[in-house]
């Protein structure tokens, strides 16, 4: 070890190098590997452990896959592995005995374009519940809104046929005043669409593709996990504390999700000293960009996702972390296999994409006020706000008036950012294609395109900082033919 090593570990009592001796042999690696790129960043807090106590990593829980051709979902309390221990919570079937055993989130759903998905919900909460698929084009009884919800012991029969392009979407609650509480115990997994256009581009597959749901959680004083309106204390991804990948030196996909109540990353990869690396970014909420993008850091708020392509191949017995740069919090170790690297190219065009052509005036706007009002209502169920024509393009404006951030998601189509002004002023590149949700900082105004081609019915639009939602920021509205 070089004396400047030695000295930052001793050195390393407090925030500025707060590492532990394995991570920083490890970074000494790495910084020989042919994959970081970047500039250093000057991050308060961005090397692993805390103070300069070694944190125990666990390995991270990996969910199984199933087909939703006969699926039975049951959300019900369960004892879940969090990693090193078990914690209570609520899972979708959380008595999977799939090693590590039990725990959250719930199974990965997957299926390709064209499958028909017969899924039976079972409610074994104490409360209400009703599942909503988000991301997909399924018609209003499939949807999963708040007045589907379903008493305690009682069942929701879905029955819809994937008709969208390849994605990553997720299912979680909607039982209107109960969702924060139910996605903050647990409950939510992937619904990974896949299709032909996908699938002959060779990406990464098999145990080379591992969605990852980011959030955070709090606990209660016994250390089960606990529901607080505003979110936890503690990262958690898929489920585990502290957790480690093992990887092979090669190219991986990873899907990721934000499934926090309230919560907003800034994502990006850190090896052991602080040297950003590079990941690839193929694409987010509405499937695969038009083409690859390198980048450095995502920002991903509630219910946002990101495809992404981390290549280990230059990074043989080393190790990577990912952090979320708005806290410092150290999200998921990569420890990379000290074996030959494995070969794999990441194709640059992904996708054909169709330019929705943008309204010259705003069709309508939403003012998103305070923590639970939409144009200055709250949510009632049922209560239609206002129509949208099937098939037609709009674009719609969002403005904020207090208590932004306001992730702002839209069942029933996918949409496209048009522009952003004010606040952050630029539509960044993970907010390219197609999305369901979109950030809407303090100060900023979005428009976005829209066009309902997939059903008429009901559909909502509502804030997706689950806090927010169950206040009633949310909105029904209902996609009629054009007479
Ligand atoms: Cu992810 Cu209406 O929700
Ligand atoms: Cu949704
Ligand atoms: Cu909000």
């Amino acid at each position: 070890m070089t004396k400047v090593a030695q000295e930052e570990i001793e050195e390393g009592q407090g925030i500025k190098c707060s590492i532990t001796r394995r991570s920083f042999v490890k970074g000494t690696v790495l910084l020989a590997g042919a994959a970081v790129g970047g500039s250093l960043l000057n991050i308060p807090k961005a090397l692993a452990g805390r103070g300069n106590v070694p944190i125990t990593r666990y390995p991270i829980y990996v969910p199984p896959t199933v087909s939703p051709i006969g699926l039975t979902l049951r959300a019900a309390p369960a004892t879940v592995n969090v990693g090193g221990r078990t914690a209570s919570g609520w899972a979708y079937n959380g008595s999977s005995s799939v090693p590590p055993g039990p725990s959250v989130p719930g199974p990965t759903i997957r299926a390709s374009t064209g499958t028909r998905s017969i899924i039976t919900l079972v409610n074994g909460l104490p409360q209400e519940t009703i599942t909503h698929w988000h991301g997909m084009l399924v018609n209003t009884a499939n949807d999963g809104q708040p007045p589907q919800a379903i008493q305690p012991d009682k069942t929701y029969d879905y029955d819809f046929t994937i008709n969208q392009r390849a994605a990553m979407n997720w299912y979680h609650p909607h039982p209107h005043l109960h969702t924060g509480e139910q996605v903050a115990r647990g409950l939510a997994g992937a619904f990974i669409v896949t299709d032909n256009e996908e699938g002959a581009l060779g990406l990464p597959s098999g145990a080379y593709e591992v969605p990852l749901v980011v959030r955070d959680v709090s606990f209660d004083n016994a250390g089960n996990i606990d529901f607080n309106s505003g979110g936890g204390n503690n990262p958690m991804v898929n489920g585990t504390l502290n957790p480690y990948l093992d990887v092979d030196p090669a190219l991986y996909r990873f899907r990721v999700l934000t499934g926090a109540q309230n919560r907003i990353f800034g994502l990006a990869l850190l090896g052991a000293l602080g040297n950003v690396a590079q990941f690839t970014l193929i694409g987010n909420d509405g499937g695969l960009l038009v083409n690859s993008v390198p980048l450095t850091r995502v920002d991903l708020s509630p219910g946002e996702r990101a495809d992404i392509i981390i290549d280990f191949r230059g990074l043989r017995g080393g190790s990577l972390m990912l952090k979320d740069l708005r806290t410092g919090w150290d999200l998921l170790e990569f420890r990379v296999r000290d074996i030959t690297p494995i070969t794999g190219t990441i194709p640059t065009a992904l996708s054909t994409i169709e330019t929705l052509t943008a309204p010259v005036a705003v069709t309508r706007s939403f003012k998103f006020e305070g923590m639970g009002k939409i144009n200055g209502q709250e949510y009632v169920a049922n209560r239609i706000d206002f129509t949208v024509p099937f098939g037609v393009v709009e674009r719609w404006r969002f403005t904020t008036k207090g208590a932004a951030p306001h992730p702002v998601h839209i069942h029933g189509a996918s949409f496209q950012v048009f522009s952003r002004t004010g606040g952050r002023g630029m539509v960044f590149p993970w907010e390219r294609g197609w999305k369901d949700t979109v950030l809407l900082d303090d100060g900023e105004t979005v428009d976005i395109l829209i066009r309902f081609d997939a059903f008429r019915g009901d559909y909502l639009i509502h804030c997706h900082r689950l806090e927010h939602e169950d206040n009633g920021m949310m909105s029904t509205f209902s996609v009629v033919s054009v007479v």
